[in-house]
């Protein structure tokens, strides 16, 4: 049975969470104050800590971090709800926070996710999680190392780097490896969706709350209950939902549109972006707030041309999937993946991928000549190797059409990612998302664009 130790100078606080621990199938021990925190760990080691940030003879957090107890978790009771409290909090891995009042549910919550945790014990396998992920380079293995530190808590994550590096896939790693795994996964891409819209597809909406809405939506918040909210493209919220939302991670509450109904969520977020989320709120478009709320816990995803040794792993990762898919066997010449290696890949994995894809349909059985080399280093960014430069278009072609042609062909000289071509082609990230949508070319992951 796991154990736990509630320190707290307010007995009132330290019954209630007994309560509640003990239906929960824990054994409980109290303390009021450091010193008796300390011979109660000496009577029996706990398995997790419930904590209060501020103790008559000291600082909780300081008195966990000196305590350094093996494979123990701690929750921190905070008195106070400055964000800067739980930040910290949650930096010193704690695997959840509470404020004072407490809050019957949320203890809830915290009680039956460690339960969860303690159940699969400390060294639970969470391979499945990284199953999808391949790569064995130095950046790699500490970002698996990253991912299965941050899994089990409730820490919001921030996912930075560039376009296909594989942020949606470490997204789903965290989700995998943590106790949420069999709750949904829901991603949503701030940038593709109206910010008309937004609101509602976030938080849901009442019947009648606005012209157009027939009938009650549940958002992405109540469809994730239980599960992980990734937030893709954060920098692309507008700006008075960004407030909204970090309403919802200080308070863990939020409404309908249209109603004054407080719902409670318990739901993990993990936000994404490519760009420098510095920059972003120096330019503006991120609040700076949202920002330092979400980066509790930052993990910055190498780009490919850092990975050493990865760059042919994925590609004969990539050739066996495409081999098995068609019932073939063909291979990489030498320098064909030579080549690959030197490439710098500003497009990352997916453009990999699509080069692979692409090489591999040219083929008969080697990956080689047909393939010219891709470009050097210091060659336009957003090059790709053997892709036309030009496309031509008939005089009288609908202008629509003519979009199309140009907006597709971009992109795929972009090597899919879409910053880069929607910059090319001078016009917004959201409108290019819009567009590719309307040509049935939004997903991602279709091997050609
Ligand atoms: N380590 C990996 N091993 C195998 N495939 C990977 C890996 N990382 C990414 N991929 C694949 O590369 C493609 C791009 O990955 P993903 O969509 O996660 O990138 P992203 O960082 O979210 O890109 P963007 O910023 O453009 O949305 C996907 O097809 C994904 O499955
Ligand atoms: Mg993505």
């Amino acid at each position: 049975m796991p154990h736990l130790l509630i320190v707290d100078d307010e007995p009132d606080i330290r019954e209630l969470i007994r309560d509640i621990a003990q239906q929960h199938g824990f054994t409980v021990s109290q303390a009021g104050n450091i010193k008796e925190a300390r011979i109660q760990i000496q009577r029996q080691q706990p398995n997790v800590v419930f904590m209060d940030m501020q103790l008559p003879d000291g600082n909780g957090i300081e008195l966990w971090e000196k305590l350094a107890i093996p494979d123990a978790r701690v929750v921190f009771i905070t008195g106070y709800s400055s964000v800067d409290s739980v930040i910290q909090a949650l930096r010193c891995g704690a695997v959840d926070y509470l404020r004072k009042p407490l809050r019957l549910q949320r203890l809830k919550a915290i009680l039956s996710e460690l339960k969860l945790l303690y159940a699969q014990g400390p060294d639970r396998d969470t391979s499945h999680a990284f199953a999808r992920m391949v790569g064995q380079s130095e950046p790699m293995l500490q970002l698996r190392r990253h991912i299965e530190r941050v899994a089990p808590t409730r820490a919001t994550v921030l996912l930075i780097g560039e376009s296909g590096t594989g942020k949606e896939l470490a997204a789903e790693a965290v989700h995998l490896a943590s106790v949420r795994h069999k709750k949904p996964f829901m991603p949503v891409n701030c940038g593709a969706i109206s910010p008309n819209l937004i609101e509602s597809e976030l938080f849901g909406h009442e019947k009648g709350s606005f012209t157009g809405a027939d009938r009650q939506h549940k958002g992405f918040f109540e469809r994730a209950h239980g599960g992980t909210l990734f937030l893709d493209e954060i920098t692309e919220m507008p700006m008075e939902l960004q407030v909204r939302l970090l309403r919802v991670l200080e308070t863990g509450t939020f409404m309908r549109v249209g109603t004054r109904e407080e719902l409670v969520t318990d739901v993990r977020i993990i936000a994404a972006t490519n760009r420098n989320p510095e920059e972003a709120v120096a330019k503006g478009i991120l609040r700076e707030d949202l920002y330092h709320r979400l980066s509790v816990f930052p993990l910055q995803l190498p780009p490919l041309r850092e990975r050493h040794g990865d760059i042919s792993l994925l590609a004969h990762h990539f050739l066996d999937q495409f081999n098995a898919e068609h019932e073939t066997s063909k291979k990489f010449s030498p320098a064909a993946l030579k080549a690959m290696e030197a490439y710098r890949w500003p497009g990352n994995i997916r453009e990999l991928r699509n080069f692979v894809y692409r090489s591999f349909i040219l083929a008969d059985d080697v990956l080689d000549g047909e393939f010219s080399p891709p470009e050097r280093e210091g060659a336009a960014v957003g090059g790709s190797a053997g892709l036309a430069t030009e496309i031509s278009l008939p005089v009288g072609v609908p202008l629509a059409d003519a979009n199309k042609q140009l907006i597709l062909a971009t992109l795929k000289q972009c090597g899919g990612v879409k910053k880069t071509a929607a910059e090319m082609l001078g016009i917004s990230l959201k409108t290019l998302y819009n567009r590719l949508e309307e040509y049935g070319a939004a997903d991602d992951d279709t091997h050609e664009h």
